[in-house]
């Protein structure tokens, strides 16, 4: 069932995203994706690159590194001394592109909710945007996550609010809509070039250690 199920997320998913890893809840599926995108740069050698930036006021669920990426000052002030440093950006190219310019060797990963932000309040990023963040991503060397939690399985008016700029992202965060509520799962997809950072022998400790299950 897992595969099947895997198999025709990829069919429907942006191209691109070929490889799929499960998980419980939404939370669990952006934490994957800030852990895949840490220890793609950290496998190919760039151990420097850790940091996330983030849009200020986004939210990505309430696990602790969903928290930190997803500062929401309505949900989540009290645990603010748990959380680790991120960089935030407002959701423009130019303030984006301003953190890059001065961190991105240091940065593994983009986050973003993609062309609608829900619980800070439906915010709706212009046409465009996203675009702009895929092209900043690739320019600077670093991921881009596209968490579709909310958004995803059409509830922008397309499959996924990434379709809107035709953009593939390079870790792509599913939940919600998927079950529908009915089972506790989510999904974190990603692209051959991601997952092929993660192949090796056990010894050389380039695998991903979780709970999850990928598709081989
Ligand atoms: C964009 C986004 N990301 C992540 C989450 C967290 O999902 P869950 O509540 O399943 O952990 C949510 C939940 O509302 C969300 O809207």
């Amino acid at each position: 069932m897992a595969v099947i199920l895997a198999q025709k997320l990829v069919e429907i998913a942006p191209e691109g995203l070929c490889r799929v890893l499960y998980a419980s809840d939404g939370a669990s599926a952006t934490e994957m994706a800030f852990k895949l995108a840490v220890q793609y740069w950290w496998n190919k050698g760039f151990q420097n690159k850790h940091q996330l930036i983030a849009i200020r006021e986004a939210y990505h669920g309430d696990t602790v590194g969903a928290m930190s990426v997803g500062m929401t000052s309505a949900f989540h002030k009290p645990y603010r001394p748990l959380l680790f440093p991120v960089h935030y950006a407002e959701p423009t190219l130019p303030s984006i592109e301003s953190i890059l310019r001065q961190h991105a060797t240091s940065v593994a990963a983009i986050c973003v909710e993609p062309v609608v932000m829900g619980a800070s309040g439906m915010i709706v990023h212009p046409p465009g945007l996203l675009r702009g963040i895929r092209e900043l991503a690739d320019r600077y060397d670093v991921l881009l996550i596209c968490d579709e939690i909310a958004t995803g399985f059409g509830r922008t008016g397309r499959m996924w609010a990434c379709d809107h700029d035709q953009v593939t992202p390079d870790l792509m965060c599913i939940g919600k809509g998927l079950t529908g509520g009915y089972l506790p799962l989510s999904a974190t997809l990603t692209t051959q070039t991601v997952f092929e950072a993660f192949l090796g022998q056990p010894h050389e400790g380039e695998n991903l250690f979780s709970r999850a299950y990928v598709l081989r």
